[in-house]
């Protein structure tokens, strides 16, 4: 057993697989959101958790929001992982404002955020999702061509068919980040 716990929530398997790769590259423990338990939290000195966008907001987090004061004193990592283009930094900016909403200021304060890539799965889509995106494409089709950003052109684009952007490259920032803070830790 790992002092690092690595736990995500994936719908369609972008997530699980970057919570993978990070797992194994710092030898931590992998565990689905879905079988921790509030209590399982407190036997790890760092945790990383990963969680799929959907409309702004990141899947399972609330088992990181109910558990605050477990939570006390240790490393915190929070990776998101959605369709939009993240090396635009006006996508994470808006990340950034929905996460800003969503969770509450002590958790956001403490918490390393980062950004991942993952893909649209339309085969095997839940009927909820893919309402979802037929009423965004609706929405999006409304727009003035002018106003289209990039983000609006893929979608378009590629809506219906599946779309991977998973990259393990992109998983080095997170990984170095929790690597030095140990390192610091330790020479403490
Ligand atoms: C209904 C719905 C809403 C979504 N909302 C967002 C979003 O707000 N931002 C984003 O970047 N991606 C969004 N996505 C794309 C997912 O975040 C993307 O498919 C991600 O890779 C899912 O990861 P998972 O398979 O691990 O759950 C949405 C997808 C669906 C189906």
């Amino acid at each position: 057993m790992s002092d690092i716990a690595v736990i995500y929530k994936s719908h369609y398997g972008f997530t699980e697989a970057y919570a993978r790769w990070i797992a194994e590259e710092l030898s931590a423990d992998l565990l689905e959101a879905g079988m921790v338990r509030g209590r399982d939290l407190e036997t790890y000195s760092a945790i990383v958790y990963g969680g799929g966008l959907y409309a702004g907001g990141v899947s399972g987090i609330s088992l990181l929001t109910k558990n605050l004061d477990r939570l006390k004193g240790k490393a915190l990592y929070l990776f998101t992982v959605g369709a939009a283009d993240v090396s635009d930094p006006e996508n994470t900016a808006s990340i950034r404002r929905s996460l800003a909403k969503s969770l509450p200021p002590e958790l956001m304060e403490r918490t390393r955020i980062f950004h991942l890539r993952g893909g649209l799965r339309y085969s095997g889509m839940s009927l909820v999702h893919k309402t979802m995106l037929t009423m965004l494409r609706s929405k999006v089709l409304k727009t003035p061509e002018s106003q289209l950003r990039s983000e609006d052109r893929m979608f378009l684009e590629t809506y219906g068919k599946d779309i991977s952007f998973l990259d393990r490259a992109s998983i080095a920032p997170l990984v170095e980040r929790v690597v030095q803070d140990r390192e610091k830790e330790r020479a403490q």
